[in-house]
């Protein structure tokens, strides 16, 4: 399988370039030019095509011939950054390419996601700083999400709990619904959110779901 890592520079994106390529998959990652070295340890063993990730020709170039696209939202400035990649990862894609994005627990596909208190002045705060700042626009990455969920692709969004680095804990769980008892501990591996993102790839009951994740051992 070939696949195509849109944010390999990224903590997310490291982790899934690890795991992709100790399932033998092909890998093409994207990044900014200035983070190309970031990438150095792969040096060899994947393609990398230097690039802002919200640059359509860029994503149309890297994503070119593969069978899998997994790409990191983050909604940076007030430019729709994420919105802007994932509509090139929906219009570059060979037809029937897995597309499998990650984004946050805020995003909720159908409303059916219950919040605590907690997380809900989470996001107001985020919000709230992002408007001041101009650094990040969550309302973005909501957008971004919007026109994955509309979109007649193959896609998986998967939503990621609080994130932790350490050892991996296994492949994290995952349930329809924020607020599921489930999901309760609220925290998962960072590598452990990339291994749940690069087995999505071939993972068919996760094909327009977005499952909420949280660490294996909850
Ligand atoms: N952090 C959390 O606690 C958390 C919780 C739940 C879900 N998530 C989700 O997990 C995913 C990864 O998040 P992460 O926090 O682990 O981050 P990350 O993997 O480090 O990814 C950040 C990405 O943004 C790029 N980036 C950084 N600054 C930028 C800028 N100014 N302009 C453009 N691109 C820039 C980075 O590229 P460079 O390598 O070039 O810097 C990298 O590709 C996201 O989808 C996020 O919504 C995160």
């Amino acid at each position: 399988m070939k696949v195509c890592i849109i944010g390999a520079s990224g903590k997310l994106g490291r982790y899934m370039v690890q795991h992709a390529l100790d399932r033998g998959y092909e890998v093409v990652g994207v990044c900014r030019p200035r983070s190309v070295r970031k990438l150095d340890p792969f040096r060899g063993r994947m393609t990398v095509v230097p690039g802002a990730t919200c640059d359509s020709a860029v994503v149309r170039r890297a994503v070119s011939g593969c069978d899998g696209v997994l790409a990191v939202l983050v909604p940076w400035g007030r430019r729709h950054y994420a919105a802007r990649t994932a509509q090139a990862v929906i219009d570059f894609a060979q037809p029937g390419a897995r597309l499998v994005f990650s984004c946050g627990w805020h995003i909720t596909r159908d409303g059916q996601d219950v919040y605590t208190k907690s997380l809900k002045r989470q996001e107001a705060l985020a919000r709230w700083a992002g408007r001041l700042t101009g650094l990040i626009d969550i309302d973005d990455q909501i957008d971004a999400c919007r026109r994955v969920f509309n979109s007649d692709t193959r896609w998986t969004v998967v939503r990621g709990s609080d994130l932790d680095e350490g050892e991996s804990q296994g492949l994290p769980i995952w349930r329809r619904h924020v607020g599921d008892p489930a999901l309760a501990s609220n925290r998962t591996r960072r590598v452990d959110f990339a291994m749940f993102m690069v087995a999505a790839l071939e993972d068919d009951t996760l094909v327009r779901e977005a499952p909420a994740i949280v660490g294996g051992r909850g």
